[in-house]
């Protein structure tokens, strides 16, 4: 037995028997609601695949069984912006925070939507391909970055920035915004690359030179193909009766005609909370980026590029994300400074100390550096990373306790972790600080996977399946 295995199970096993009671197999919520694949056939949502999204049944569900009556929802880490819709479906006053330009870009174009003279879109659609013949290109719209340069055909990059000439013209703001996102959900498919989590992959035919095994993504579709079905699809969903369900007030029963604009805030929600209101929201539904190696900024290149962003932007959008990735950096020295200049430097001094009192996290710390000195991770930077997510989200957890009314709810979905054969508890470490800042846990639920959680499935750690879940906390 290793030292790192003998002084393990302890610390998060207590915590684990401390909170089994919470833990709840949750039958009626399946992977795919809880992920974006049950908005792939909702009209609007699935204009642009944010694979990193959960559905709106999720929200709605939790809106419609904890949330009395509307009232104002939030959520921290809005990605393309799925609770802050859903709730505004159903009369909520919906705000979001997202860094990522990606998401917020989304958020704008779905937003457009209301008020937009649907009928001249149209008539722009059927007027595009004959503009577009006769069109030159006056400026080449996109600017690679290194991670991007070559990922697309030369003849499609170049009818590409055509259009974007062509979207500039256009004088209706709403109009233009919505014609530049139809080309920006088709990056992907027009491209030699796929999205991949870490890295973009890189299809064989592309001027690349490429290591290791070839990668065929299929057919690629050209852009008038890509744009072609696109816009065909958002007009679809622009169709008088889609708008009318969307704004109704008869179906489900909370819908309500008072529909109200949404509010994002783009920005990071490690500095951006701090400045709401105590006890404002009446309900958080959220999901932060998992402690996965995930890395958004190189997932969503080809989009960043597209929206203008160079290499140095990247790179610190990338350091600005909570810590996700091995190449995040410590920004403790960051909080503390922003803390003390809006003069919270106790806020910032609590939030310490909660973090630092946690048994299991200390656990996995140690383990995590022992694991490292033995060299058993496959990245050395893993033990910074585990360490900064959790320090990062303790400050999130702290600031949605503040800024939750007494009896309001938190919603948070998130996936636990393994690094070298160790399972991080996510689940019960971030429950653990959450009960520390007011919050009581209600109840985690756990999807079912596979042949579903038994409870013995849902304990001990180191033969378990990691656990997905959605957590459900109330304010005090
Ligand atoms: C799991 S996704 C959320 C997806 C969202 N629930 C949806 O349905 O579209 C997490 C999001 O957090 C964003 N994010 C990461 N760090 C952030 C930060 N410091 N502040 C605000 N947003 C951040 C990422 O860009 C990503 O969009």
């Amino acid at each position: 037995m290793t030292q790192a295995t003998a002084i393990m199970p302890s610390q998060r096993q207590l915590l684990y028997d401390r909170m089994a009671g919470k833990l709840e197999v949750a039958a009626h919520l399946n992977r795919k609601v809880v992920s974006f694949q049950a908005n792939k056939e909702e009209p609007v949502y699935r204009w642009f695949k944010y694979k990193e999204g959960f559905s709106s049944v999720l929200v709605r569900h939790f809106l419609e069984e904890y949330g009395i009556r509307p009232g104002r929802l939030l959520d921290p880490f809005a990605g393309a912006g799925t609770t802050l819709f859903a709730g505004q479906e159903l009369g909520w006053e919906s705000w979001g925070i997202e860094l990522l330009p990606v998401g917020a870009f989304v958020m704008q174009a779905r937003e457009a939507v209301s008020g937009m003279d649907v009928e001249r879109f149209r008539n722009l659609v059927n007027q595009l391909w004959s503009d577009l013949a006769v069109l030159k290109s006056d400026e080449n719209h996109i600017r690679h970055i290194p991670i991007t340069k070559d990922a697309f055909p030369e003849d499609t990059e170049e009818l590409l920035n055509r259009y974007m000439s062509w979207c500039a013209r256009i004088e209706d703001e709403k109009i233009r915004t919505l014609f530049r996102f139809a080309a920006f959900s088709v990056l992907e498919e027009i491209s030699f690359t796929r999205k991949d989590g870490q890295y973009l992959r890189w299809d064989y035919r592309s001027a690349r030179s490429l290591n290791g095994k070839p990668f065929d993504k299929g057919r690629i579709l050209t852009f008038e193909e890509a744009l072609k079905a696109k816009l065909q699809q958002i007009t679809k969903d622009l169709a008088p009766e889609q708008i009318l369900s969307l704004f109704d007030d008869t179906e489900p029963a909370q819908k309500t005609a008072t529909f109200q604009p949404i509010n994002i805030i783009q920005g990071s929600c490690l500095e951006e909370l701090p400045k709401l209101e105590a006890n404002y929201f009446d309900f958080i539904v959220t999901s932060p980026p998992y402690c996965n190696r995930y890395d958004y900024t190189r997932t969503y290149a080809l989009e960043l590029v597209f929206l203008g962003h160079d290499s140095d932007d990247v790179r610190n959008l990338r350091q600005a994300m909570l810590s996700c990735t091995v190449e995040n950096k410590e920004k403790t020295e960051q909080l503390l400074q922003f803390y003390t200049s809006i003069g919270q430097a106790d806020a910032f001094e609590k939030v310490i100390g909660v973090y630092e009192q946690s048994g299991a996290m200390r656990e996995v710390n140690a383990v995590l550096d022992l694991l490292n000195q033995q060299e058993k991770l496959n990245n050395s930077n893993i033990p910074r990373m585990v360490k900064n997510y959790f320090l990062e989200m303790c400050f999130v957890i702290y600031e949605m306790a503040r800024i939750t009314k007494s009896g309001g709810y938190c919603v948070m979905v998130n996936d636990n972790v393994r690094y070298g054969g160790e399972e991080i508890p996510v689940d019960l470490i971030l429950s653990e600080f959450a009960e520390h800042f007011g919050f009581d846990i209600v109840k985690i639920l756990v999807l079912p996977k596979g042949k579903g959680n038994s409870s013995q499935q849902m304990g001990n750690y180191g033969r378990t399946e990691i656990r997905k879940c959605v957590y459900l906390w109330q304010k005090k």
